[in-house]
This record gives structure tokens, C-alpha cells and sequence, in this order.
């Protein structure tokens, strides 16, 4: 896979990628992580990403021409049509992991961030094939968003991960919560590790962990417990 982010705060996005599962990604030559900075794709001296909104108002509006033009440089890079180009937006559609697990299957993401009061429409509307939230509360800008998603896309393609199984027994993806777990020491402040999971007795231990996933997806989640008991 490669994705492609279009940004006109750059070092927030190679932060992200130079550490921890994304950059093992990287390294193991899964996954193609290419930043653009918007700014190189101004049309006036000053380097300009931005202007006043037509009509008034407060707040700076991310022109059409530079994510635009960033898009074609992009798309004359890509030998494929097999591409999404995801706006992230507050009114997008909400995203979760059965749309992680739609975009791992893709060959080119291109993200684009917006800041300030938003994007020109017409890169809504024309540019853009996807738009995603991830969810209802507002950010300053498309980076982290474009960050959670990335992540959660990337992590679910097989051979990033070290162990793929963990990917497939965490929370939400099996439709209940996790189990909880524990490591040494086996006591801790007086707090005490279940005895079933010091035992080695295999079956047990997976009866306990099931009755406990149940338990923590009925209290903490009902939603996901209701829907869950109903299949
Ligand atoms: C301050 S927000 C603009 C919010 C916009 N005025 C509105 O009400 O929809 C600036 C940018 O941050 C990103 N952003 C903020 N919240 C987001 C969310 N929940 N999901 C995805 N992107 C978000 C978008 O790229 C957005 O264009």
C-alpha cells in the first residue's frame, strides 16, 4: 500500500511516521508513507494555502488550488486507478473498524487535511472521493484524524503486525471488548493476578477470558453487548 498525505503542517505527520508500528511498516516495506507539503503547491510568492471566505465571516479557508494541484502531482506519481482521496472533515462519515478494515484493502490512500475554518467546497465536492470524521467533537486540523485513521488501517494489513492474531482479538473487532490481562509480578500493592492464569490450564483460562470479555462488553459497552447477544 502507499498512502499519501497533502498537509500544510508537514513534521506533524513525519513525527508520526517515524516511530513505533508505522514506521516497522515502513521498514518491512508493507506499506509507502509519502508527505506533501501544501505550501509547495501555492500559486503566489508568498507561499498563500489560505484566504478569507467569500461573504465573511471568521476564520481562513483552505484555497482549491493548492490540494488540488498536490493531487495531480500525486496521481501522475500512482500506476493504478485503485485509489481513495480522503478529506478528513467533522462531516465526513464516521469512521470505525469496518471501514479500517475496507480501506486496508486498497492500493493508494491520499489523505488530505484540512485546518482553520475548513476547505473550499469545491474540493468536497470534486476532488475528494471519501470524506471521514472520527467523531463528533472538532479538531484544530486534518493531521491527527488523518493520523487515527492511518493507524488503524495500517495495523490491520497482514504481516505488519509481529503477531497478525493480537490485531484480531483486540477490542471492538470481534464486536466485544477485550479481555483484561496481566503480567508479572503475579502480586502488586496486594493486587493479585487471577489464579486461573498462573494455572497453565489452557481451557480454563480461555472459559475465564470469555466470561470476562462478556462481562466488561455488557457493563462498559451494552450497546455492543445487545447487538453482540442478537447474532
Ligand atoms: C477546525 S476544523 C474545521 C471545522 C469546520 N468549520 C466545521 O465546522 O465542520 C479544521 C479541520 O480539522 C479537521 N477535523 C477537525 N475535526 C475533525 C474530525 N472530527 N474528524 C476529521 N477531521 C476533523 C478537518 O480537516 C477540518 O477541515
Amino acid at each position: 500500500m502507499r498512502i499519501d498525505v497533502v498537509t500544510a503542517f508537514p513534521e506533524m505527520m513525519r513525527a508520526i511516521f517515524n516511530e513505533s508500528m508505522l514506521l516497522k511498516a515502513r521498514e518491512k516495506k508493507i506499506v509507502e508513507f509519502k508527505v506533501w507539503d501544501l505550501r509547495k503547491f501555492a500559486t503566489d510568492k508568498r507561499k498563500s494555502v489560505d484566504d478569507y471566505p467569500y461573504g465573511g465571516g471568521s476564520g481562513m479557508i483552505l484555497k482549491p488550488e493548492p490540494l488540488f494541484r498536490a493531487v495531480d502531482k500525486i496521481l501522475e506519481e500512482l500506476a493504478t486507478t485503485q485509489k481513495e482521496i480522503i478529506l478528513m472533515s467533522p462531516q465526513g462519515k464516521l469512521f470505525n473498524h469496518q471501514e479500517a478494515e475496507v480501506l486496508s484493502q486498497k492500493e493508494n490512500l491520499i489523505f488530505l487535511c484540512g485546518h482553520y475554518r475548513g476547505v473550499d467546497e469545491r474540493v468536497v465536492e470534486s476532488l475528494a472521493t471519501l470524506e471521514i470524521s472520527i467523531g463528533d467533537y472538532v479538531l484544530t486540523g486534518g493531521e491527527i484524524p488523518a493520523a487515527v485513521v492511518i493507524d488503524s488501517v495500517v495495523r490491520l494489513i497482514p504481516g505488519v503486525l509481529g503477531d497478525f492474531s493480537s490485531a484480531e482479538s483486540d477490542s471492538i473487532v470481534k464486536g466485544m471488548l477485550d479481555y483484561p490481562h496481566y503480567t508479572r509480578p503475579p502480586v502488586y500493592r496486594g493486587m493479585k493476578v487471577p489464579e486461573v492464569l498462573l494455572s497453565g490450564h489452557h481451557k480454563n483460562i480461555e472459559e475465564w477470558r470469555k466470561k470476562q470479555a462478556k462481562k466488561k462488553t455488557k457493563e462498559k459497552r451494552p450497546d455492543m453487548f445487545k447487538k453482540k447477544d442478537k447474532e
